[in-house]
């Protein structure tokens, strides 16, 4: 969990692959869907180009399918859900009919000028959802994918009026997420500054 731009992505493509779990990304299959242009994917673009949240019973069910998928029965890692606690208890539900109790929530925090500033630079890859950022982590050709050569673009929701408005969307409704498993005794806080590799240690500290 974290605000826009903590590092979620990030972190959990990293942690997925090291602990050889399925990294289940809300946001991403999102954006997925939309640009195939399915039903679940246009109603959700209504929502996302402006930074709001998409309705709880559409999430939730996508995040339903995806963990009933053969390649997450060894373990995953949920990265942009739940967002809000009629989320959180959705997914609570849902995990106690599967046994798989969850290990731990990992709270990422960002000063907001940190996050305005990543995002603000952010370039994605729309084939392979490889990420990129124009100053901190430039392509080895800018506007080109390192890894499958596709044209970068910037997200619709990175626009600056727009991430501020996440942000105040996160506050109202995903921050009170963060009491529902404080009070659980899940929640790890992870100082999100520094680089990548820093953070992924402090992850793994918080885990281990
Ligand atoms: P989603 O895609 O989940 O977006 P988000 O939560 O706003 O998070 P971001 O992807 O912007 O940031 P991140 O924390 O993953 O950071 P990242 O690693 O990319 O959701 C988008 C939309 O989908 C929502 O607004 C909503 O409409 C909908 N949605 C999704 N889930 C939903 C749900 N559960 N319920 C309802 N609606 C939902 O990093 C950001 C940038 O910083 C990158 O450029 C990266 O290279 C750079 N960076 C990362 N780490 C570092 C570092 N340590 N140092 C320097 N730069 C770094």
């Amino acid at each position: 969990m974290g605000t826009p731009g903590a590092g979620k992505g990030t972190q959990g493509a990293l942690l997925a692959s090291r602990y050889g779990a399925c990294h289940v990304s809300t946001g991403d299959i999102l954006r997925d869907a939309a640009r195939q242009g399915t039903p679940l994917g246009l109603e959700a673009r209504r929502y996302m180009d402006d930074g709001h949240l998409v309705p709880d019973d559409l999430v939730t069910g996508i995040v339903a399918d995806r963990l009933a998928s053969p390649e997450c029965g060894k373990g995953f890692l949920l990265d942009g859900f739940p967002r809000t606690v009629p989320q959180a208890e959705a997914l609570g539900r849902l995990l106690t009919e599967r046994g798989q109790p969850l290990d731990a929530v990992i709270l990422i925090t960002v000063p907001t000028e940190e996050v305005v500033r990543r995002l603000s630079g952010r370039r994605v890859c729309p084939d392979c959802v490889a990420m990129f950022h124009v100053a901190l982590q430039p392509p080895a050709t800018p506007g080109r994918c390192d890894r499958c050569g596709g044209a970068l673009v910037q997200r619709e929701d990175d626009r600056e009026d727009t991430v501020r408005h996440r942000l105040a969307v996160y506050t109202r409704e995903t921050a009170p997420v963060l009491e529902h498993y404080r009070r659980a005794g899940l929640l790890r806080e992870v100082d999100g500054t520094g680089t990548r590799e820093d953070v992924a240690r402090h992850v793994e500290a918080a885990l281990a």
